[in-house]
């Protein structure tokens, strides 16, 4: 991979977006095949969090295990980034001491400013704007169930958020077309949307759930209230109110659709517990495919 840090999907080439897959897949069989790897061995990563997580810290902390590596936690009242000690300053202690930083922030400026500072590599662990390792997961979900991605059609129904964004960028890069269903006003970035579609690739934002959900290959979503949106919770639950995954949405869309969610998942809200258990949802497999993809994300740029 010619990158040094993970920022988001769009800073990827299409070819570096396979290699990805493709190492992760690899790694994926190697690992249930009882394959020991080392590629790692001697390396720490930091893992910073400005906010909670399960599936982040859990993935990245067994994947780097894994590898032959060692992974350092540390949470929200731990060093406090930007509080107790400036972002600058934390890239640059981070470097003298680890081999790679994976961070979790509230703004999208704090990842940029430590990739800017850091000697080693920064992966985003989800900021305000863009999740791009959930939607390396999400690629390879897809591409395992449905076996490439031409001539399929995603469908998210919910918030245009940070997963919507790297989604839409992830798609953009496989050619997989993506449709978004979302209230008025709660569109995804004008500009992320923009650069997509300059890349040729198909973005439609539809505000009928029905309408968006017809024909899809995969329906998508994600929670209405969105870590740091608290206080909008009361307006977002009106907003998005029958933007909700259920038995009937599932039957507008294609009858080998699979269902997927990056969890936390808020039943009966954006998607209702039964549609979540059918027999299309993919969505623990794509819980598992964070800690696959991540794997090949940190052996890629960490060896
Ligand atoms: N999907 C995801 O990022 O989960 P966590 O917030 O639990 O890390
Ligand atoms: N959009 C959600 C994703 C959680 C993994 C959030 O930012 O809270």
């Amino acid at each position: 991979m010619n990158v040094r840090h993970l920022i988001s999907l769009a800073s990827l080439s299409s070819e570096e977006v396979f290699e990805i897959l493709e190492t992760a897949r690899n790694l994926k069989l190697e690992h249930r095949a009882g394959i020991r790897h080392t590629m790692l061995a001697g390396k720490t990563l930091a893992m910073v969090f400005q906010k909670p997580s399960l599936r982040t810290r859990v993935s990245f902390e067994a994947g780097m295990e894994q590898l032959g590596g060692h992974a350092i936690y540390l949470g929200p009242s731990d060093i406090k980034l930007g509080e107790r000690e400036t972002t600058e300053d934390i890239a640059l202690n981070l470097s003298r001491f680890v081999d790679g930083i994976m961070a979790r922030v509230f703004k999208h400026e704090t990842i940029l400013e430590l990739a800017e500072h850091s000697t080693v590599p920064v992966i985003n662990g989800l900021c305000d704007l863009h999740h791009p390792c959930q939607g390396l997961a999400d690629l390879l979900t897809v591409w395992e169930k449905k076996r490439g991605f031409e001539g399929l059609t995603l469908t998210f129904v919910g918030d245009g958020n940070n997963v919507a964004h790297s989604l839409i960028e992830g798609c953009a890069k496989v050619g997989m077309a993506f449709r978004i269903a979302c209230p008025k006003g709660y569109e995804p970035d004008g500009k992320i949307v923009a650069a997509a579609r300059a890349l040729g690739a198909c973005v439609e934002i539809l505000h009928d759930p029905r309408e968006a959900a017809s024909g899809a290959d995969v329906l998508y979503t994600d929670v209405w209230v969105s870590m740091g949106q608290e206080t909008e919770a009361k307006s977002k639950q009106n907003a998005f109110e029958g933007f909700t995954i259920d038995k009937s949405l599932l039957g507008a869309a294609k009858k080998d659709a699979i269902v997927m969610h990056c969890l936390p998942a808020h039943y009966d809200e954006e998607i209702t517990y039964e549609a979540s258990r059918g027999p299309g949802s993919a969505i623990f497999d794509q819980a598992e495919n964070r800690m696959h993809a991540q794997k090949a994300v940190l052996a890629l740029l960490m060896k």
